[in-house]
């Protein structure tokens, strides 16, 4: 693919980890990258990034604030966004039940209702781009098929119930020719899968970006892992 081969690109949680890989990896390609955190004055990755590639501009977004959320839909003002990548996420409790209630509802906010809180403000630019993706890092561990290990409760029910809802999302905005994209990222050496994890980053990133670039809207949603192939519900 050829240089800036995206024209606006919005990652959240693009401050450490995945996203940042993400961010990294599509500075030189997009022609204008919002790389979304909670603590822009602290996000120092990103600030050497934006200080090396004028496409990359940092934007405050808590996704589970509306307000951050309506802020960024409001700077946008209608411009064409043609990937929004829904990226920040969080673990949260861990155990079996009797489970920390409040700690599964924080987990269900951030990586269940905010994807489609964000999804939902910037359809309309998304829409109106040439791309029109909307890519959405799951887990397999949101895979019902696939849960031979069981445990995880909180985490589990947040990504099966980002799937559910981005599915939905997939065949409400088909007639707009959107496609959604559902994709596990592997188990990856960050924060969250720690120095025991089977991938880095770069690999991860590659696998999906690699997805990314070739969809089309008969790939809308389906629930892909890193290395393309397809996941059980
Ligand atoms: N690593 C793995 O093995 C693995 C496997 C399957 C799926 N995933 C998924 O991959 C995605 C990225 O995970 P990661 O491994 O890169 O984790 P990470 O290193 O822990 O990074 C998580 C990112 O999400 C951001 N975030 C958390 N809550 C947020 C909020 N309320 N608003 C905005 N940003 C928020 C964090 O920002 P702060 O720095 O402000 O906290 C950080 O940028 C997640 O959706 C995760 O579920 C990861």
């Amino acid at each position: 693919m050829s240089e800036q081969q995206y024209g606006t690109v919005v990652v959240t949680g693009a401050n450490r980890g995945i996203g940042l890989e993400f961010a990294r990896r599509l500075a030189p390609e997009s022609r204008r990258l919002l790389a979304c955190c909670r603590q822009p004055d602290e996000a120092e990755a990103l600030l050497s990034l934006a200080s090396a590639n004028d496409s990359v501009e940092i934007v405050r977004l808590d996704v589970t604030s509306d307000a951050d959320i309506d802020a960024l839909a409001g700077a946008l003002d209608g411009e064409p966004v043609d990937l929004l990548l829904n990226n920040a996420g969080i673990y949260g409790p861990r155990g079996r039940p009797p489970l920390d209630h409040a700690g599964w509802h924080e987990v269900l906010s951030v990586n269940t209702m905010a994807p489609l809180r964000v999804a939902g403000a910037l359809l309309d630019n998304v829409a109106a781009s040439d791309r029109r993706l909307v890519a959405n890092v799951t887990s397999k561990m949101g895979s019902i098929g696939d849960n031979a290990g069981g445990g995880a409760y909180v985490y589990r029910s947040s990504k099966a119930a980002l799937n559910a809802v981005m599915v939905s999302l997939a065949r409400d905005t088909a007639d707009r020719g959107v496609t959604v994209l559902l994709l596990h990222p592997g188990w990856v050496q960050t924060d969250m899968g720690g120095p025991n994890a089977l991938i880095d980053v770069e690999t991860s990133v590659s696998g999906m970006k690699a997805i990314i670039d070739r969809a089309t809207t008969a790939d809308s949603g389906c629930y892909f892992d890193y290395d393309g192939s397809r996941i059980p519900w």
